[in-house]
């Protein structure tokens, strides 16, 4: 799995106040409905960039409780969310929320069920601390939508078959209907949206994946450093060149607790 460590916090820190996340973000944000005096979970909240929007967007009286099991990214977020009394970081995990049953009004995991060990719990758990008629909201990689350009294809796909090691489940949004209506929601959605990109931007997905996919690739003995290395600096060849090619899809899912 991916680790969620000081180097990694920090290149997600840049990516993460770039457009594309900036847009990813939003669409959780939208789904969640928010409103003055909710009480919100985000659910491995990160560096705590959506835990700061929710908060705000809540008021005073609401409260937000952004939980994540890396120390890394809970110091940034902390330090973010430092001086807005309604926001609460905390070490947790997804599939043990230390909140009373129905004490929530929403629930939000955006790119992280897809990195969870057992995902009907996190989901069961997501559900039963809602109240009725709260919202579940989760965000997550269409892992098997990649299309990205190269001339040597088959290092491309020696890439992308090791950066599939990295997450649990690549599959997700195809399972939320059924874990979701098992563990009792109703309302079921999933949307699809897609980041295409001929430029290669340095605050872009495609950027933030270029530095994360190799330091991976080379760091699990998937390929060697000089291969990932090739793999990357033909990506900055081809966006100089023009015929920079990205296309990655990621689905909003989200469900009502009945
Ligand atoms: C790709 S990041 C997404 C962060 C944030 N939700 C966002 O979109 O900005 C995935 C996060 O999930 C967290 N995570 C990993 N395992 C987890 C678990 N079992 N429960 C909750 N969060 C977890 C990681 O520490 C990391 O911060």
């Amino acid at each position: 799995m991916l680790k969620f460590d000081e180097e990694t916090t920090k290149l997600l820190e840049i990516a993460y106040q770039g457009g594309d996340v900036t847009r990813r973000r939003r669409k959780a944000f939208d789904a969640l409905h928010l409103a003055e005096g909710d009480t919100v979970f985000d659910i491995g909240c990160g560096n705590g960039l959506l835990t700061e929007e929710i908060a705000r967007a809540i008021g005073t009286t609401g409260r937000v409780i952004g939980v994540d099991p890396s120390a890394d990214m809970r110091a940034l977020a902390s330090a973010r969310c430092a001086a807005i009394p309604s926001a609460q970081i905390k070490d947790g995990v997804a599939g043990r929320l230390k909140l009373r049953d129905g004490e929530a009004d929403k629930a939000v995991a955006v790119q992280v069920l897809e990195y969870l060990p057992d995902i009907p719990s996190a989901i069961d758990e997501a559900h039963r601390i809602l109240r009725v008629g709260g919202r579940f909201v989760a965000v997550d990689t269409g892992c098997k939508t990649l299309d990205w350009f190269s001339d040597d294809k088959d290092r491309m796909q020696q890439v992308q078959a090791a950066w599939d090691h990295h997450y649990t489940e690549p599959r997700v949004a195809a399972l939320w209907p059924r874990l979701t209506r098992e563990a009792g929601f109703s309302a079921i959605e999933v949307e699809p949206f897609t980041f295409c990109d001929v430029t290669l931007r340095p605050d872009g997905i495609a950027f933030m994946l270029m530095h994360l996919m190799s330091r991976y690739t080379s760091e699990n003995g998937h390929m060697t450093e000089a291969d990932t290395r090739a793999w990357f600096d033909e990506q900055v060849a081809l966006a100089n060149e023009g015929r920079f090619f990205f296309s990655l899809t990621y689905y909003r899912m989200s469900a009502v607790k009945l």
